[in-house]
Formats: structure tokens, C-alpha cells, sequence
């Protein structure tokens, strides 16, 4: 049996250090807002390069979070993907705002500058971009749109944890960004957890107090805020996997190198890089007019394989009313065709032999 992600192996190189912690939270009893959620903010801050870094309970709320304290509300307008998980869309209508969702490159998966421009109304006001399966949006381009016209960018780096776009950091362009400790995402943790990036001093203490009861001081509550803190614990777990994500992430690079050379002469598209950034491949993902078949092959030899995602937002059930008579021809032509083969920082080269030689059994048969 192949995994999708392979999380025990990881935790093996690194349980010491996470018993060792968990134990000192344990005896000092500091659950909330501790030291380790106050040291993991600076420790990420500076990986990340922003000014600030506010953990909260998840990805979901960091991207709410990051559009209430950019004042994005109800009647605004918010131009995203249709291909990314629901997180991103539930988020701003969590604010009383209006997805719009606009199609995306066929070879990075991700919204175009292009796109976004046309769909600028006077609605208008945020864009909010997926660094989707980690490979990162062309950020300049999409902020000189934003810069031209008055728009918010808030990113969504729930997958892109350390990709960057000329030499800086997703998640330091934006007027915000929410990233996702999801387990299997390239930082997670071992539940949920969330982190809201600004390098604004006013967004920043708009989300401290969101996500703590609309407090700055204990029992003085200023707005109605939300329960939404990064838990101890969690901090923990992401402090020891923070010290290695350039590793995880060079280890994701190598093994999807691999995957692609060896299947270089095969009649399937495998993930472009569009060389402005560095894609840490959250998930390695392929398009193939026989994807049904070659999940088989992979299903029937135990191999984990998903389709992520097969219905893009603007067809789901959720949306289907207000989205009627929207029509994004290649988010749909990729959504039918695309699926995606296990990735991790622990696959071997030799399991990413054998599974490309079950994909390549299909082709030969
Ligand atoms: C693109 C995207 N946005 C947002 C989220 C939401 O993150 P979380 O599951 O931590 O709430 C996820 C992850 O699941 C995601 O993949």
C-alpha cells in the first residue's frame, strides 16, 4: 500500500523533538496563546518575509480573517479560481462578498492576469488568487493589475508553503495572505491550524483581535470577533516541521522531477513550471484523456491516487444558482482529466519507479 502522503514516516525523523515539546506544554500548562504559538509567528514572520504572521484555528479562517480585516463586505466582489478546494469561495462569502470565479492556464492551473482584468467591475474590490497544488501565481503581474485598478490581493498559500516567485516568498505580495496547517499540507500540523500574513500594522492587529474574541485585553471587547487561535500543541509540531520545510520541500521538487522524466515520453501532460518561481508541488498533478484507467492500474496495485477536484466551485451544487451561465472551458476540460499521484517529503525514487511503471503498464497494454 502507497499513501497519497506518507505522514508516519515524517513524524518518525522528528519525534523526539514533538514528545519533548508536547511534554513542556504539558507541565506548564500555557494552552493558549503560548510560547510556542508566540515563537512559531516570529520563526514563520521571518521565513516568510512579511512583517507579520497571525496563527489561527485554520486555513478557512485565515482567509476570512485576512478579507474581514481588509474590510472586504457584503455587495463587494471577489475575483478567484473555480479550480481550488471549497475553502477558498466559503471564505468570502463568509464577509457577505461575491466570488467571481474566472478560468485559468492550462498549464499552471492557476487564474491569468488576463482573466482577472476583464472581470473588474465597479463591484470589484479584492482578487484572490490559489497557489494552487503549489505552484505560485505570477504574484507581480496580478499586483500591478490590482495596484492599476485599487484592488485588495489577499492570497490563498493553503498549498504553497515556501514557493516563491522571483526569490520572494508567496504569501509576503498580498495586503494579506491565509495559509493552511492541514496535515498534509507541506507545513502541517497534527489537526487544524491556520496563519494570516501582513506586513500592514493595522490588518495585523485587526486579526489578533478577530481571532481572539475581538479582544486586546482580557474581558475589553471591541469588535465581535471569533474563537479562532493556533493551538499549543499545534505550534509545536510546527516550530520542529518549520526547521526542515526547505528540506520537505526539496524532497517534494526531487520526486516530482522524477515522476515527470520518467514519464516524459508517455501520452499524459505532466505539471509545467513556468520558471518565474519555485513550485513545491503540494500535490503532483497530471491530465490524461484515460484517467479512469490509469487510476484503476493504480487503485488495483494499492498505489493512492485522487482527483483533486473533480467539480470546479461554479458547479457545485453550493454555487450552481448564482453561477448559472458561467462557463470556464478550461477549468472544466481540466477538472475531467486531472488527477494526482502520492507526493511527500519520504517517497522514494524507487516507489516512484514502480508506480510509474503501473502507469506506464496502461499505455503499453
Ligand atoms: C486552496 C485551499 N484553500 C483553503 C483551504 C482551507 O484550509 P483548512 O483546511 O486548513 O481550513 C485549503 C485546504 O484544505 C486549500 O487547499
Amino acid at each position: 500500500m502507497i499513501p497519497m502522503v506518507n505522514l508516519q514516516a515524517q513524524y518518525a525523523e522528528i519525534q523526539d523533538e514533538i514528545v519533548g515539546g508536547f511534554t513542556e506544554t504539558l507541565n506548564n500548562c500555557a494552552f493558549i496563546l503560548g510560547p510556542n504559538v508566540q515563537a512559531f509567528e516570529k520563526e514563520a514572520a521571518a521565513y516568510l518575509g512579511v512583517k507579520h504572521a497571525i496563527g489561527c484555528a485554520s486555513g478557512t479562517d485565515a482567509l476570512h480573517l485576512a478579507l474581514l480585516a481588509e474590510g472586504i463586505g457584503a455587495g463587494d466582489e471577489v475575483i478567484t479560481s473555480a479550480f481550488t478546494f471549497i475553502a477558498t469561495a466559503e471564505a468570502i462569502k463568509y464577509v457577505g462578498a461575491t466570488p467571481v470565479f474566472v478560468d485559468i492556464d492550462p498549464g499552471t492551473f492557476n487564474i491569468t492576469p488576463e482573466n482577472i482584468e476583464k472581470a473588474i467591475t465597479a463591484k470589484t474590490k479584492a482578487v484572490m488568487p490559489v497557489h494552487l497544488f503549489g505552484q505560485p501565481v505570477d504574484l507581480p503581474a496580478v499586483k500591478a493589475i490590482c495596484d492599476k485598478h485599487g484592488l485588495k490581493l489577499i492570497e490563498d498559500c493553503a498549498q504553497s508553503f515556501g514557493a516563491t516567485v522571483y526569490n520572494k516568498q508567496t504569501g509576503s505580495f498580498g495586503n494579506a495572505a491565509g495559509f493552511s496547517f492541514f496535515p498534509s499540507k507541506n507545513l502541517g500540523c497534527f489537526g487544524d491550524g491556520g496563519l494570516v500574513t501582513t506586513d500592514s500594522d493595522e490588518t495585523a492587529a485587526k486579526i489578533k483581535q478577530y481571532r481572539n474574541h475581538g479582544s486586546d485585553v482580557r474581558y475589553y471587547h471591541d469588535v465581535v470577533g471569533y474563537n479562532s487561535r493556533l493551538d499549543e500543541l499545534q505550534a509545536v509540531v510546527l516550530r520542529a516541521k518549520l526547521k526542515r520545510i526547505d528540506q520537505y520541500n526539496a524532497a517534494r521538487r526531487h520526486a516530482a522531477h522524477l515522476y515527470s522524466e520518467l514519464m516524459a515520453d508517455l501520452p499524459l501532460t505532466t505539471p509545467y513550471e513556468d520558471g518565474i518561481g519555485v513550485h513545491v508541488y503540494h500535490q503532483y498533478t497530471l491530465l490524461s484523456d484515460r484517467r479512469d484507467e490509469v487510476m484503476k492500474a493504480l487503485q488495483d496495485q494499492q498505489i493512492g491516487c485522487a482527483v483533486y477536484y473533480p467539480v470546479p466551485l461554479h458547479q457545485q451544487n453550493v454555487f450552481k444558482e448564482e453561477c448559472a451561465g458561467v462557463s470556464l472551458p478550461v477549468t472544466e476540460s481540466v477538472a475531467a482529466r486531472c488527477f494526482s499521484l502520492p507526493i511527500c517529503s519520504n517517497l522514494s525514487d524507487d516507489t516512484v519507479k514502480q508506480i510509474v511503471g503501473v502507469i506506464r503498464g496502461v499505455f503499453q497494454a
